[in-house]
C-alpha cells in the first residue's frame, strides 16, 4: 500500500517557565492511501500536540521539534518555511477541530468562508468557487445550500456547523485530513451522523484520516488501524482487530477495559488506576510502569523497544520480552475481546491469544 505520510521518531517539547514539558517523546507512524488510523489515549498524551505538528500549528516558542522527520510528497514537513506551509496546509493536509466554532468566523457567512479557502488554493473565478462552495455544503448534507451560505455560523446548529467545517476542510481535496476529535462536542445521534459523512466522503474522494479520539466506541466503527498513545509516545499500533482482539500492551488493556460493556449499560465503568507521569520529569523505564499491575522490575529501569506481534501489530512492553512470564489480559478485557468478537460477527467469538 501506498504510504501518504510517514512520521519517524518526532520529538516535540515545550519550553515553559519551569522546565522542559516532553509533550512527544520519539512517535514513529505510517499513514496509508485510503485508510482511517485511530490515534487513541488519556488527555494529555500527546495526541492534538502531534497533529499540530502535522500541520505546523504549535507556536513556536514555546514549541520546538527537537527531533525526527514528517514525511510528505517527498519532503520533510518539519523543515518547511512557513510560506512552503501555506501552500500545503488546507489544501493537502486540513484538520478538522473539536469546537466547530474556534475554526469558523462569526462575522462572516458560510459561503465567503468556504470561498476563501477555495480562491486561496485554486484558480477558480468568484463564481466557481460560489458553485463548488454550495457543491460542498451539499455533499455535506446542507439542505437548501443556496439559501444557507448567506448566513452566518449562528445561524446554523451545532451539528450543522460540523458539517460546514467538514466542508471547508475537505474544499481543496485533501489528501490527508485529520480529525482532532470531530465530534466529541456534540450529541451522540448527530455524532454517529457525521462518522457515517466522513465515512462516506472518505470512500468518494480516496483520502487518508487521522482520526484522534478518546473514544475506543467509534474508533471500532471507523477505523482501519489504531494507534494507542501514552505520555508522548506510540505504545501499541496495529489494525482494528488486532488491537480489539489481541491487545497486548496492559495500557490497552485499560482502555479496553474502561469502556463501557454492551450489555451490562448500568455497571460501574472501570478506570485505569493512578495518573500520566509528570512530562516535565518523565520517568525512565516504561512510563506506564507506575499504574502496571503487571509490572516487572525491568519497566522501571529499561525503556521497552516495540515488539513485533504481526508485520502490522507492535507494541512496546517488556511482556513480549521472550523471557516475560506468560500472562493473560484481565478477565474484564477478555470479555470485551469476547462482545467485539461477537458483535462484529466474528465466527464464535473466538479471539486470537
Ligand atoms: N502550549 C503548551 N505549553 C506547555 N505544555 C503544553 C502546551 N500544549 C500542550 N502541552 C502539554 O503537552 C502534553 C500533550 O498535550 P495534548 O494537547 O497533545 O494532549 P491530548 O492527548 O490531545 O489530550 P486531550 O485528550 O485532553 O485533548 C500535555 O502534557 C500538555 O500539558
Ligand atoms: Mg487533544
Amino acid at each position: 500500500m501506498e504510504k501518504v505520510l510517514e512520521v519517524k521518531d518526532l520529538h516535540i517539547s515545550f519550553d515553559i517557565h519551569a522546565g522542559e514539558v516532553q509533550a512527544v517523546r520519539g512517535v514513529s507512524f505510517d499513514l496509508y492511501k485510503g485508510e482511517t488510523l485511530a490515534i487513541v489515549g488519556e488527555s494529555g498524551c500527546g495526541k492534538s500536540v502531534t497533529s499540530k505538528a502535522l500541520m505546523r500549528l504549535l507556536p513556536t516558542p514555546p514549541s520546538r521539534i527537537k527531533q525526527g522527520e514528517i514525511l510528505f510528497e517527498g519532503k520533510d514537513l518539519t523543515k518547511l518555511s512557513e510560506k512552503e506551509m501555506q501552500e500545503i496546509r488546507g489544501a493537502k493536509i486540513s484538520m478538522i477541530f473539536q469546537d466547530p466554532m474556534t475554526s469558523l468566523n462569526p462575522t462572516m457567512t458560510i459561503g465567503n468562508q468556504i470561498m476563501e479557502v477555495l480562491l486561496k488554493h485554486q484558480k477558480l473565478s468568484k463564481n466557481e468557487a460560489r458553485n463548488r462552495a454550495i457543491e460542498l455544503l451539499q455533499l455535506v448534507g446542507i439542505k437548501n445550500p443556496e439559501l444557507r451560505i448567506k448566513q452566518y455560523p449562528h445561524q446554523f446548529s451545532g451539528g450543522m456547523r460540523q458539517r460546514v467545517v467538514i466542508a471547508m476542510a475537505l474544499a481543496c481535496n485533501p489528501k490527508v485530513l485529520i480529525a482532532d476529535e470531530p465530534t466529541t462536542a456534540l450529541d451522540v445521534t448527530i455524532q454517529a451522523q457525521i462518522l457515517e459523512l466522513m465515512k462516506d466522503i472518505q470512500k468518494k474522494m480516496g483520502m487518508s484520516i487521522i482520526f484522534i479520539t478518546h473514544d475506543l466506541g467509534v474508533v471500532a466503527n471507523v477505523a482501519d488501524r489504531v494507534a494507542v498513545m501514552y505520555a508522548g509516545k506510540v505504545v501499541e499500533i496495529g489494525t482494528v482487530d488486532e488491537i480489539f482482539y489481541n491487545p497486548k500492551h496492559p495500557y490497552t488493556w485499560g482502555l479496553l477495559a474502561s469502556m463501557p460493556s454492551l450489555d451490562h449499560k448500568d455497571e460501574e465503568l472501570y478506570s485505569i488506576p493512578g495518573t500520566p507521569p509528570d512530562l516535565l520529569n518523565p520517568p525512565k523505564g516504561d512510563a506506564f510502569a507506575p499504574r502496571n499491575p503487571y509490572a516487572m522490575k525491568i519497566d522501571y529501569e529499561l525503556e521497552p523497544p516495540m515488539f513485533k506481534v504481526s508485520d502490522t501489530h507492535y507494541a512496546a512492553t517488556w511482556l513480549l520480552h521472550e523471557n516475560a512470564p506468560k500472562v493473560e489480559p484481565p478477565k474484564v478485557v477478555q470479555e470485551r475481546m469476547r462482545q467485539f468478537a461477537l458483535s462484529s460477527g466474528k465466527k464464535g467469538g473466538e479471539f486470537r491469544g
